[in-house]
């Protein structure tokens, strides 16, 4: 049987992190970590990293749970899609918003998810409190750009 190092990485990933802003940044950075180990796993950094992040910040922002509940971040790549699940404690619920106004801070980080994700869904934990939200998202076409630089699509004059 051929040997290949990248296989024998495990194909899930999971860890916990504190319910605040500023673990956001490391949910990201963790992300990317996970996808360098995976074969051709960067097609899904760009998208995954936007992604997780908005999701992360929801759990942060949106959860009612106490403070020392942590949010749990799992990762896995299967079948050439990548699925983030981001879980909390609270007793909301995602709610995707009607487009928002252009002077809205708020109320865009779904419309993202839902527009860049293949999938994305809402679970209750099974066995315990609170929920957690999902994402499926499909390879970056042309990594074959990305690994030698996107083709720039600024035209300057
Ligand atoms: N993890 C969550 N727990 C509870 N409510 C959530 C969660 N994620 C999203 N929501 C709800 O969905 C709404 C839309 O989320 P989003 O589009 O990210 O906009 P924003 O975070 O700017 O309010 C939030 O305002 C909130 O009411
Ligand atoms: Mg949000």
């Amino acid at each position: 049987m051929p040997f290949h190092h990248a296989s024998r990485r495990p194909r899930e990933f999971a860890a916990r992190l504190a319910s605040r802003v500023e673990s956001t940044p490391l949910a990201r950075t963790v992300l990317r970590a996970y996808l360098a180990g995976m074969p051709c796993g960067e097609r899904f950094s760009d998208i995954g990293e936007l992604l997780l992040g908005e999701l992360f910040a929801n759990a942060v922002q949106h959860g009612d749970a106490p403070p020392d509940r942590l949010v749990e971040i799992r990762f896995s790549v299967v079948a050439d899609r990548l699925r983030l699940e981001v879980h909390d404690a609270g007793t909301g619920r995602p709610a995707l918003q009607p487009p928002a106004h252009p002077e809205s801070e708020h109320g865009r980080g779904l419309f993202l998810v839902n527009e860049l994700a293949e999938r994305w869904g809402c679970c209750p934990r099974a066995g315990g409190v609170g929920k957690f939200v999902w994402a499926l998202i499909a390879p970056a076409p042309g990594s074959a750009d990305l690994a030698l630089g996107r083709a720039p699509k600024l035209v300057t004059a």
